[in-house]
């Protein structure tokens, strides 16, 4: 089920007569917020939405471009929409989000099955597009990128929590303004705004009023919050991110804080030692590190170095020692040699990530990094990929061996999808962990699991006790 989950349910079993949407999502997790944003705002208007295209009177795809693949994988969905508009011609078909703003007008040249491109700046003018689309059946494209987007970045959920239902996502900042040189999100997302605190609080806390227990923070760097666009790092004492922290922590009732993604150069004194300070800030930081070649880093246009990073790690250990580290890397850089691959081998052990993403780098147009000569052969790209896979799933699968026969605090989830007779919850470290509930287990309780075995990625347990029952 994508956007349509169980809260939803009543809008999907609702009157017929409504217009029926079905949203498909790609890309991160900013865009399961922008399409939560898009779910709330059609459904509050009177649209059903339904969880598949075959049910749908109008189809929107969330879209991404940060790598070629997901912008195929996109268009490949799209262009199959043009059979089934054959079919039914009264059917709308439009394209939203990064990959809309990317290629836009081209995209309605390529598939002229499209009846709409919104790009994500435009996103809150979907409803009147929509309108003008019913009436008039003429295409529609809208792809400036300015400070409106505050207005859709601020719309509640409604309800449509994509996640777990005691799990919500809030935006916090949006766009980039730091132009990592392989990078497009600087260019499909617009210059960095942040919301106001005001917004940000009022929002928590009707989430937790509806029963939200963990909050995920989001932005494309998510710790220059309140920074005002400055690209220069905060200096020690400075971190207007660490205060939002604080006052989130003092909403009563939430338990738990997350956050996704900040750039490394954020983390100053304050922040590291409010974090330090603040339980209800989860021991686990996404901490994104590209490469471990300080020659790569510098033509990545990532303003650290391998050294800075590691210090970084360091002190987040010594003030917090139960933090756990992920993160995300690229491969095949343009001009990445042996040497370099091996630092960021080197360096990954060093951390010892729990978990890491790792990217074949990927050319996108407009980007420095995609006029460089000299690119990664595919196949190197595939072999170094490959190898820093092979080591982390080792890395992983050592850390969760070392939790077998600990007792884990977890937050849960709600029942396993593929196993409804087990249930899901995490640690405040991010690790997955399933077990077998008892009858009153409900979502958003936080539990003491002792964790009984383990495969290569999950953990299996089964509950000690009950720790603040809702
Ligand atoms: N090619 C490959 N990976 C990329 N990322 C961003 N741009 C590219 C690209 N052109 C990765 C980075 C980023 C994550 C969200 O996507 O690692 O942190
Ligand atoms: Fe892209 Fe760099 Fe901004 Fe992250 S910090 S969104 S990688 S430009």
């Amino acid at each position: 089920m994508d956007i349509a989950d169980k809260q939803n349910k009543e809008y999907i079993n609702g009157s017929k007569t409504t217009p029926a949407v079905f949203i498909k999502t790609y890309g991160c997790q900013m865009n399961e917020r922008d399409s939560e944003a898009i779910a709330g705002m059609l459904s509050r208007l009177g649209y059903r939405l339904v969880d598949h295209e075959s049910l749908a009177d109008i189809l929107i795809f969330n879209t991404c471009s940060v790598r070629d693949q997901a912008e195929r994988k996109a268009i490949g969905k799209i262009g199959l929409m043009k059979k089934l508009k054959q079919q039914r011609p009264g059917l709308i078909v439009g394209v939203m989000g990064c990959m809309a703003q990317n290629r836009g007008e081209e995209l309605i040249q390529s598939l002229p099955h499209l009846d709409f491109v919104i790009g994500s700046g435009q996103l809150h003018k979907l409803p009147e597009t929509l309108d003008a689309i019913i009436a008039n059946r003429h295409k529609i494209s809208l792809l400036s990128l300015n400070d409106e987007i505050l207005t859709s970045m601020g719309m509640h959920h409604e309800g449509f929590l994509k996640i777990a239902s005691c799990q919500a996502y809030i935006a916090i900042t949006r766009g980039c303004n730091r132009f990592c040189s392989y990078c497009i999100v600087p260019r499909v997302r617009g210059r960095e705004i942040s919301r106001s605190e005001r917004d940000v609080l009022a929002e928590a806390r009707q989430l937790v009023d509806s029963g939200v227990r963990e909050i995920i923070l989001l932005g494309q760097n998510v710790a220059a919050y309140g920074l005002h666009g400055d690209t220069r790092p905060p200096t020690a004492n400075i971190s207007p991110f660490a205060a939002l922290l604080t006052k989130l922590s003092a909403i009563e009732g939430l338990y738990r804080i997350r956050f996704t993604s900040p750039y490394p150069s954020y983390f100053n004194n304050r922040l590291i030692s409010t974090i330090a300070d603040l339980p209800k800030v989860c021991r686990h930081i996404h901490l994104p590190l590209q490469s471990g070649s300080d020659r790569v880093l510098q033509r990545m246009n990532r303003q650290y170095t391998a050294g800075q990073y590691l210090d970084i790690v360091n002190k987040l250990r010594e003030r917090v020692p139960d933090i756990s580290f992920s993160t995300d890397i690229i491969v095949g850089f343009p001009g990445e040699t042996d040497a370099d691959f091996n630092a960021t081998r080197a360096i990954m052990r060093k951390v010892d990530f729990d978990n890491a993403f790792i990217f074949k780098y990927s050319p996108r147009s407009g980007t420095p990094a995609a006029r460089e000569k000299q690119q990664t052969p595919q196949k190197i790209r595939e072999e170094r990929n490959q190898l820093l896979l092979a080591d982390q799933k080792i890395r992983t699968a050592a850390h969760n061996k070392q939790l077998v026969g600990t007792i884990q605090e977890i937050l849960v989830e709600g029942p396993s999808k593929r196993n409804s007779q087990h249930w899901n919850g995490k640690t405040t470290n991010a690790r997955g962990v399933m077990f077998t509930p008892s009858p009153t287990i409900r979502s958003g309780q936080l539990l003491r699991i002792r964790i009984q075995r383990c495969s290569a990625a999950s953990l299996f347990g089964v509950v000690e006790d009950d720790l603040k029952p809702l």
